[in-house]
């Protein structure tokens, strides 16, 4: 398949601009990340879900509420996007993604992976932030979003994280589909209800969040053209009626695609062929999220909207992206172990310059969240499918190639927690005023 030939490009011109100069060390890194990060793309493994995490908001003070296990309520203010992974045996053991029916490809245990330690660690918030991150509460979710839409938008890692709530919450309350793309295997736009509380759960597929053509919707085309000036069209339609919006999205940015401003031409990523102007994506991604929190947090549509941006879940892939082996481990990252990378602190970076930007522009009249997963997921090469998003993959012999998922994570599995930091970040509620 094409992959290969893409993952020789990655000599291509690093797409920092500006103030940002990598020294070797970063390159390096840089050059391991996109090497793995194209071959993975090239495995279409990018059409489905995924999500982040949750940082205080430099602008404003929150609180979080909480009861102790006397009943007694205390409040202190968290961070969530620091910490380590504690072993906490059945921490993750919530739900059956066969009972609610989460995309198979990462249906770890109903697919045969034997090994199950990975559902055994939780999230402990460091120790200089003097918080603990709560276990999720279905419960308390459900209360929190009564009568609401919570809707996911972006790349299949906001659908993992959307497949992700669905079961925790499905866990304690009854639910239906309500829509699904007519063919089940794409889940580009899924819509999930629950009666119970008048909540609607939506994941909508927007990889660029911006309007795009091409690869991102048809894996025979070879790059993606991609529209800045124009958000995709349904989320946008659909943007007044979210309460709740989880925007998440980064992976497809890495890939070739050519960028416009209308009918200008701003540039291309791993195009040169294209004969444009190489503009890397780390601009392309900070106007997307721009655009998608500007329009969140503008007029029109509900009140008391809350906006959260994930920021970028990196993937695993430590061999050559067919090697059965590539992300086979079987516990986290010990802490010093694995440093978060060069480019997926760039990307949060620009999540929490954006939506601070934002934030001051709108004078606090929508709440805007950074859900800061990327260390967390970075310490996570345990968690993805691997050769398990197939189904019993080894039933006939060990194959020498062998096709893994080293981004999304199983169900259940550590995107979980990303929704355990969801839940304290719509319970936070302001200091003072
Ligand atoms: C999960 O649910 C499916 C369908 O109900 C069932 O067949 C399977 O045995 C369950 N798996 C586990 C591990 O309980
Ligand atoms: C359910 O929630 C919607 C808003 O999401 C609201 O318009 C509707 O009135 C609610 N229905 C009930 C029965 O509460
Ligand atoms: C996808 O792209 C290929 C190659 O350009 C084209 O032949 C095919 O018709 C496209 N499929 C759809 C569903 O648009
Ligand atoms: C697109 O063009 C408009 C009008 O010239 C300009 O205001 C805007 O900043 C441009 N957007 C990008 C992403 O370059
Ligand atoms: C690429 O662009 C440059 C400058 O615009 C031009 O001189 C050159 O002929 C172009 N090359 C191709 C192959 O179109």
């Amino acid at each position: 398949m094409g992959a290969y030939d893409q993952c020789s490009q990655k000599t291509s011109p690093l797409p920092f601009h500006g103030s940002v100069s990598p020294g070797p060390k970063a390159v390096f890194a840089w050059l391991a990340l996109l090497s793995a990060v194209l071959c993975l793309a090239l495995l279409h493994l990018l059409r489905g879900s995924q999500l982040g995490m949750a940082v205080v908001s430099p602008l404003f003070q929150y609180i979080t509420s909480s009861t102790n296990n006397q009943g007694v309520l205390s409040t202190y203010s968290c961070d969530y996007s620091e910490g380590q992974w504690v072993w906490s045996p059945g921490h993750a053991r919530r739900y059956n993604g066969t009972e609610c029916n989460v995309k198979d490809s990462e249906n770890c245990v109903r697919n045969g992976r034997p090994d199950s330690g990975y559902l055994d660690w939780r999230w402990q918030p460091s120790a200089a932030a003097g918080c603990q991150l709560p276990d999720f509460d279905a419960a308390a979710f459900l209360a929190a979003v009564r009568g609401k839409h919570v809707a996911f938008v972006g790349d299949s890692m906001a659908r993992n994280q959307a497949e992700s709530l669905v079961c925790l919450l499905a866990a304690s309350s009854p639910y239906s589909m309500v829509y699904r793309d007519q063919d089940p295997g794409t889940r580009l736009f899924w819509r999930w209800a629950f009666p119970s509380h008048n909540l609607t759960v939506s994941s909508y597929w927007a990889p660029f969040l911006a309007r795009a053509t091409g690869r991102s919707e048809n894996y025979s085309m070879t790059y993606s053209t991609v529209y800045l000036n124009e958000l995709a069209e349904r989320w946008s339609a659909d943007a007044d009626s979210m309460d709740v919006a989880v925007v998440s999205t980064g992976h497809w940015f890495w890939r070739p695609s050519i960028y416009y401003n209308g009918s200008e031409v701003l540039g291309t990523h791993l195009l040169s062929g294209l004969n444009h102007t190489e503009i890397g994506f780390l601009s392309p991604y900070r106007e997307a999220i721009r655009m998608s929190v500007q329009r969140l947090a503008g007029s029109g549509g509900r009140t008391g909207r809350v906006v959260v941006v994930s920021t970028f879940s990196p993937s695993h892939f430590e061999k050559a992206w067919d090697d059965p082996t590539t992300c086979a481990r079987k516990t986290p990252y010990r802490e010093g172990e694995m440093e978060v990378g060069v480019i997926p602190a760039e990307l949060r970076k620009i999540v929490r310059e954006e939506t601070a930007a934002a934030a001051t522009r709108n004078g606090g009249a929508t709440r805007i969240e950074v859900l800061d997963v990327t260390k967390l997921a970075t310490m996570r090469p345990d968690g993805h499918p691997g050769v398990y998003m197939h189904r019993d993959p080894f039933a006939r012999g060990v194959p020498e190639r062998l096709q893994s998922d080293c981004l999304h994570f199983c169900l259940p599995g550590p995107v979980d927690t990303f929704n355990e930091i969801l839940l304290q970040l719509l319970n936070k509620r302001r200091l003072g005023k």
